[in-house]
């Protein structure tokens, strides 16, 4: 598409006479696509039927005219005050039974008829009068679908609808009531319409009625993106579809989406008012950036990469020179194609006044603008060749939506968070340089050196199938804790001791576990002693050999990893969540029993990231901190950006190239 670096921009929010000097800015800085609209719907469409689009095609001539092109955003988040006043009902009811009322944003309820009739009616006008605007290239669907909707929405509307997928799943009320295990607690339906949303309890809830909850709720969502996804395909045929994703949010599984999308993209700050100060993790941001690369299995677009301040009512960090281009470049090197920043001008009225963008409130341009001009001049040229490299990678963690809801339905240990659990792995092996990708469950593995498929707790015949196949034919596989628990519709397994089936590619039983809640464990590898948190599974060898053993509690001298043989291929079975000294070492054993390829050695602020085509890689050196660093590449490959091999500066990015030769 040869678009690579872009903004968020608010033209409505601004005097018209400000316009030019925005667009002028914008172009110096290099920026070649904006967002528009998003949140705009009121003043698209002030009264019923009564349209406003001249302001948006103004703006929009006005960037073609300097060669910036548009994605439009349909303000579907945020409908008018209007729309809401005729009826009221399309307002939200959260968990309590109460409505969340107009005054933010996100007080919309997804299955409402009436609001969906509102949507059809503005899509079909909106993507119509674009249709054959040259200055637009695409759409975003609503933003960021998912956000703020946590326990919404409990309206009579989501019940019938709720209900429906139930007739639709189960086919009659039997076949739910067996699925569900109704017995317990007299719980059992005499038909579907005495089903309600989930509302507060007295206490308690069925965790296999909140498992079909929420995977209503994900696909109810995606049915709401398609409905305006239809319209726009319709009128748009030439114009991409893509929606912001927030990286493991997990309201909506994010796979089902993307299949009406031309591409994902994703939203990403790193170091928001709510992080962890100063910044995330640079491994959870590199996670983010890996499983929303996995989403569609293809390059993505970042369509708001933080720049500076971010906050509501109370504000994050400020970002230090360099560290914006850090976390952009860091982007790019896991996959995205296109980065746009939020927001182009720190906005001076409402809710986001402190969520700061390019330019500040005053709107000269200073430290930020002249950091992301210089990044895209420097970086800039280099795009149109990476557009649509991958990287080249030998291990991958699956990870899932339907584990996720199961496991924050009944966590198991109170503390015991799945995408933390997965990222666990993930940072063992990004710390060593390893590139890494996210796959779904039943995704063709063949390909990889080492899986790891952390927390397999809903099992199913064919997943379980799937497993012993790629372990027999010579994969290496990682399964821990808690796999095996549950059937596809979150009720226990009773017919074998855990891990079910998978224990045969294991050697071990385990008839016994201990949920470490009010203590860590420990266990010793290596004659070492390290700590391990939140569970134990207590092993009996089936032939498998114990690597590590528990050095607490009546069960201490007995296994807690074990290691395999069988068929062509190997598996591993770790008992517990290990920590980070123990997690080093496990991946690094990994590392050197599977034969995985590391990019070099580097202290942990200092990421490598590959990208490749059919004849170039391309390597990412990224210094994610305020100190220099050092770091040794495994391979040779000439310098394209930077000082000097191995050294890197404060928040410097370096690129290299090699070329390949593909067997
Ligand atoms: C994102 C959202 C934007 C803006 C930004 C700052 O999550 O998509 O519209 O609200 O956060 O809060």
């Amino acid at each position: 598409m040869g678009i690579h670096f872009g903004v968020d921009y608010y033209p409505e929010h601004w005097p018209k006479s400000r316009w030019e000097t925005d667009v002028k800015l914008m172009k110096e800085m290099g920026v070649q696509v904006v967002r528009l609209a998003e949140f705009s719907w009121f003043k698209m469409e002030p009264n019923e039927g009564e349209f406003h689009f001249e302001w948006l095609e103004d703006a929009i001539s006005l960037l073609d005219s300097y060669g910036i092109k548009a994605v439009l955003g349909t303000p579907t988040a945020a409908p008018p005050a209007w729309i809401i006043d005729k009826n009221p009902k399309i307002q939200p009811i959260d968990y309590q039974g109460r409505m969340r009322h107009f005054g933010g944003r996100h007080h919309d309820c997804q299955s409402n008829p009436v609001y969906r009739s509102h949507i059809k009616r503005f899509v079909t006008a909106m993507s119509q009068r674009f249709a054959d605007n040259k200055g637009v290239i695409g759409w975003q669907i609503d933003n960021e679908l998912g956000n703020s909707h946590y326990d919404l929405c409990m309206c009579d509307s989501c019940k019938t609808h709720f209900q429906k997928w139930l007739n639709n799943k189960y086919g009659s009320i039997e076949v739910l009531n067996e699925a569900w295990g109704t017995a317990f607690w007299s719980q059992g339906y005499n038909s579907f319409e005495q089903i309600s949303t989930p509302l507060i309890t007295a206490v308690g809830e069925n965790p296999s009625a909140m498992l079909d909850w929420k995977c209503f709720c994900s696909d109810l969502i995606v049915d709401f993106a398609k409905w305006q996804a239809d319209i726009i395909r319709q009128n748009c045929p030439n114009h991409f579809i893509t929606h912001n994703y927030m990286c493991f949010d997990n309201k909506v599984d994010y796979y089902d989406l993307g299949k009406l999308l031309d591409f994902v993209s994703n939203d990403i700050y790193p170091a928001g008012n709510w992080q962890k100060q100063p910044h995330q993790p640079i491994d959870e941001i590199a996670a983010s950036h890996d499983v929303v690369r996995g989403y569609k299995k293809q390059p993505f677009w970042i369509m708001e990469q933080q720049s500076s301040i971010a906050g509501w009512g109370t504000m994050g960090r400020a970002v230090e020179p360099g560290q914006m281009s850090a976390w952009a470049m860091q982007s790019v090197a896991h996959g995205a194609d296109a980065v746009c920043f939020f927001r182009w001008r720190t906005c001076a009225m409402g809710t986001e006044q402190y969520w700061h963008g390019i330019l500040g409130h005053s709107g000269n341009p200073g430290r930020t603008y002249y950091e992301a001009k210089e990044l895209i001049g420097r970086f800039g040229s280099y795009m149109d060749e990476l557009e649509g490299s991958m990287p080249n990678t030998e291990v991958a963690i699956v990870h899932s939506f339907r584990q996720n809801y199961a496991l924050d339905i009944q966590p198991n240990h109170p503390q015991l968070k799945y995408v933390e659990h997965i990222c666990k792995y993930y940072k063992g092996f990004f710390d060593r340089n390893v590139p890494v990708d996210f796959v779904q469950e039943m995704d063709d593995i063949s390909k990889y050196k080492l899986v790891i498929a952390p927390l397999q707790y809903l099992m199913t015949p064919e997943l379980e199938k799937h497993y012993i196949d790629y372990v027999a034919n010579g994969g290496h596989l990682v399964l821990t804790m808690r796999t095996g628990v549950k059937d596809a519709n979150n009720i226990c397994m009773t017919d074998m001791e855990l891990p079910g089936r998978l224990g045969e590619i294991c050697g071990i039983e385990i008839p016994e576990y201990d949920c470490l809640f009010e203590k860590e464990g420990a266990i010793l590898y290596e004659k070492r002693e390290y700590p391990i948190s939140k569970w134990a599974d207590i092993i009996t060898l089936k032939g498998a050999r114990s690597i590590a053993e528990y050095s607490t509690s009546f069960y201490r001298q007995t296994p807690a990893i074990t290691e395999y043989e069988y068929g062509e291929g190997m598996t591993w079975y770790v008992g517990t969540e290990p920590e980070e000294e123990l997690m080093d070492e496990l991946s690094s054993y990994l590392i050197s029993k599977c034969n995985i390829t590391t990019l070099g050695t580097s202290g942990s602020e200092v990421e490598m990231m590959t990208r490749e085509n059919s004849h170039k890689q391309w390597l990412f050196v990224i210094n994610h901190s305020n100190e220099e660093q050092v770091y040794s590449l495994n391979d040779r490959y000439i310098m394209l950006e930077g000082e000097k091999e191995g050294m890197l500066k404060p928040y410097e990015v370096q690129l290299f190239e090699k070329n390949i030769v593909k067997k």
